[in-house]
């Protein structure tokens, strides 16, 4: 179990979009608040809220720890399913999340394939509910950051100095995108790895070392391997699956070269003996059952704090 930290301020959001948004003190107010609810503390609402969860595009984690951290807050959840909703009518998203308002929802949990799709409807002046970003297309994670960065912290205490390589599919990963931003702003030291069909030098440079998981693997303290999004491909790999485990994945040979300390995470959905092998989505150094479970602690203080900015008019995002 985590140790358990008090969180000595309420903190207050409006909306979450990006963790970019969030300052330094905020992300770590959010990981202490995660604890404390994985500790066991209560939550007493000042009135009932309603939460829905807008899943534009497949999901499982991100969809149902929400929907288990709002039931867990005593939140009532308004059911939406695409395939039933007027979206098939030719229904827009701005119209859908204007609707939600309107009857009354004051959270919506949206994933979306176009990136930055939340901006149209922070913008609006009618739309008053709070928007929380479970990903939108190859933009960004925040809430999987959030947990990501829990996990960690719960591990090492700190990100400082932390050697963490980021492999995969790069390019096309929001994951990587919400976390490369937020650990090296709290001092991890940070390497990609992986084809480089998927690195872009222009958007990754600037926040690590482009190497061979090879180079790094027995000095990593995290190696945080991401999904294939073969979904996301323009043009088709003509890699296969067992060439692309054995030039880039956590094969048991690398993973054998692994310093005791280190761990293996990975966003999941894993695509087996494609990113790691199998015999190590479970293994004694892998968090990734973990980091599932600290998704509904995480989603818990995120939503916490949507519902503190409702009582206080936050600002920040
Ligand atoms: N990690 C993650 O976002 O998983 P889902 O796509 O199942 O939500």
């Amino acid at each position: 179990m985590p140790t358990l930290i008090p969180a000595t301020k309420k903190l207050a959001l409006s909306h979450l979009t990006s963790v970019e948004s969030l300052t330094d003190a905020q992300v770590l107010a959010l990981i202490k608040q995660a604890q404390a609810f994985k500790c066991g503390q209560s939550w007493q609402a000042d009135r009932t809220y309603y939460a829905t969860n807008l899943f534009f595009e497949n999901s499982t984690r991100t969809h149902r720890s929400f929907e288990m951290a709002e039931k867990k807050l005593g939140m009532q959840v308004i059911d939406f399913a695409v395939e039933h909703s007027s979206v098939n009518k030719g229904e827009t998203l701005y119209d859908t999340v204007l609707t939600m308002d309107a009857i009354g929802v004051d959270i919506a949990v949206i994933r979306h394939s176009q990136v930055g799709y939340y901006e149209e409807l922070i913008a609006s002046n009618s739309i008053k509910c709070s928007i929380i970003n479970g990903g939108d297309g190859s933009g960004q994670h925040p809430t999987q950051c959030l947990l990501d960065l829990m996990t960690i912290y719960e591990e090492f205490g700190h990100f400082d100095g932390l050697k963490i390589a980021i492999a995969g599919d790069l390019i096309h990963s929001r994951v990587a995108k919400s976390n490369m931003q937020m650990l090296k702003r709290l001092g991890a030291e940070l390497y990609f790895c992986g084809p480089n069909i998927w690195y872009d030098e222009a958007e990754f440079n600037a926040y690590g070392q482009y190497v061979s998981i090879d180079s790094i693997i027995d000095q990593v303290d995290v190696m945080m391997l991401l999904r294939v999004q073969s979904e996301r491909h323009d043009v088709k790999s003509m890699m296969s699956q067992d060439l692309y485990h054995n030039a880039y994945g956590l094969n048991i040979e690398r993973a054998n070269k692994m310093k005791p300390q280190a761990i293996i995470m990975h966003p999941a959905p894993v695509n087996r003996n494609v990113e790691l092998a199998d015999e190590l989505v479970e293994c004694p150094q892998s968090r990734i059952v973990t980091q599932m479970q600290n998704g509904v602690f995480m989603r818990m203080a995120i939503l916490d704090a949507i519902v503190e900015g409702k009582k206080n008019n936050a600002i920040s995002y």
